[in-house]
């Protein structure tokens, strides 16, 4: 039979009945005739406290081992607490088995405090912690949110490939798949009567018989099954190679891809807004009390805003507008902005925290800093992008409505340098019953900074790969 768990029985369990629990010593202390034990199973924050007195069968022998970090089975029975004590209830024990010891010389979390780096090194032990314990349980409640917000909406979950031979932003970020031996790479001079390069590699050699590589992102072929069985989502992690050593990005990270038919953009951000305030209000209600600690330990405003973000429309910007904010502003960046320049996060992060108090859409980028995929506007400069920037975090959403012009989209790829042969499955969606749609990718981690207020990406996965580090 499953044991119950420490939550279930804070919030329920009755004082005068018999229960087993098993988890991990967090502390333990000794008085002449009885122990306390604070065990925590990580189905919530808070421990339940047991109280071990001497006459326990075996108690002088066993108490000792039941040290911080020893896993332990308890049978005993539920008492209320004297009234002002933290729980409802505590377990009086009648057996104590220690089930797995942990030497108290070795064991590396003995005592609080310990910091982000050095908890990064112990990935495999740092979820025993409350910070990640919570991280844990918040991360969990967010794809159970986002699950449930698609499927009640009829959107089709979709499994998009992990190795894949097309790079959705063309942004070249990709990490490599091969099983060809990298000390002898296949290098003739010609593959079946065409000339290759000098040095060039003969991918036709290689397990796909082409070059392959993780996937950047499910959306291409996330299109093909929403212009199909209507709107679907993909739920999956993605991969990028880009030698970005930030607080935000990760080489291997998770994204949510709703794609819907008949959606245009102004359709496609309402729902980016819909989305993220219903996992807020999901996790403000499903985790309030880890929601508490990182409020309380991690960032003292992250319920003040959450709570604004639910009051308010997120404020919609064209990139145009956004520009002239920053170029009037009187605030000095690192890197200048003008009409046509990528926003750096500190502009992002500027609107966003400064300028607006608030989340923002901004869409209608020019056209040469985004995908060859996003519609394009009449005014022949930008294209139909938006991206959701929030406080603390900045860019948490990208996206757009999609070309659906076969013409058009054909330019977009010569403009971009792509070859619209490597695309053609793509490119055969504008050609059959094409149709206006859109799409947005949220990055789950970029979601938990923004609801945990935690500074560092990396401390948000359990096990963060990123340049030098695949480690775990
Ligand atoms: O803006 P991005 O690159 O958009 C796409 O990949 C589109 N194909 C999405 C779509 O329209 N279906 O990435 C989407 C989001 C970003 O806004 C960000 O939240 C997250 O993915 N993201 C990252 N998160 C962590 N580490 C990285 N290296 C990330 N790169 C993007
Ligand atoms: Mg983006």
């Amino acid at each position: 039979m499953p044991l119950p768990r420490i939550a279930q029985l804070l919030l329920e369990g009755q004082p005068g009945t018999e229960s087993t629990v098993a988890g991990w010593v967090r502390t333990r202390r000794d008085n002449p005739a009885f122990s306390f034990i604070e065990l925590n199973d990580g189905s919530c924050m808070s421990n339940l406290q047991i109280v071990v007195d001497a006459s326990v069968p075996g108690y002088a022998e066993t108490i000792k081992l039941a040290t911080t970090g020893a896993s332990v089975r308890i049978e005993g029975e539920l008492r209320a607490c004297p009234a002002g004590a933290k729980q409802r209830v505590e377990l009086h024990a009648k057996t104590l088995q220690v089930l797995g010891v942990a030497d108290p010389k070795t064991y590396p979390l003995q005592k609080k405090g310990h910091s982000w780096e050095f908890l990064r090194g112990i990935a495999h032990l740092r979820p025993r912690t409350n910070t990640f314990g919570a991280m844990a349980r918040v991360r969990n409640t967010v794809c159970y949110s986002i699950h449930r917000f698609f499927q009640e909406r009829g959107f089709v979950y979709v499994h998009t490939p992990i190795i894949t031979t097309s790079d959705c932003e063309g942004a070249g970020e990709m990490f490599q798949v091969t099983t060809l031996d990298l000390d002898k790479l296949p290098r003739p001079s010609s593959v079946s009567g065409t000339a290759l390069a000098a040095g060039a590699v003969d991918y036709t050699q290689d397990f796909f018989g082409k070059k392959a590589s993780l996937t950047v992102s499910g959306q291409l072929e996330g299109e093909t099954y929403a212009t199909a069985v209507g709107p679907i989502y993909t739920f999956g992690p993605t991969f990028r190679a880009e030698n970005s050593n930030t607080t935000r990005h990760l080489a291997e990270f998770w994204m949510i891809e709703p794609e819907m038919p008949f959606y245009e953009l102004e359709d496609n951000m309402q729902l980016a807004e819909d989305f993220i305030k219903t996992i807020i209000r999901d996790v403000l209600a499903d985790r309030a009390e880890d929601m508490a600690f990182f409020n309380d330990r991690i960032e003292k405003t992250i319920l003040a805003t959450l709570n604004n973000i639910l009051a308010h429309d997120f404020k919609r910007v064209s990139y145009t507008e956004a520009v002239e904010i920053l170029t009037t502003c009187g605030q000095k960046f690192e890197y200048p902005v003008e009409w046509g320049v990528n926003l750096q996060a500190e502009h992002e992060r500027y609107l966003t925290e400064k300028h607006f108090g608030q989340p923002i859409i901004v869409y209608n980028y020019p056209r040469t800093l985004k995908p060859f995929y996003m519609k394009c506007n009449d005014d022949g400069k930008t294209v139909r992008a938006m991206d959701v920037l929030v406080p603390g975090v900045g860019e948490i959403i990208g996206g757009s409505q999609r070309e659906d012009d076969l013409e058009t989209l054909l330019g977009r790829m010569k403009e971009c340098h792509l070859n619209p042969d490597d695309y053609w499955w793509y490119v055969d969606l504008r050609r059959y019953g094409s149709v206006p749609h859109a799409g947005f990718g949220l990055g789950l981690e970029r979601m938990i900074l923004l609801l945990t207020g935690m500074q560092n990406i990396r401390d948000v996965i359990p096990y963060p790969r990123f340049p030098g580090s695949a480690e775990f």
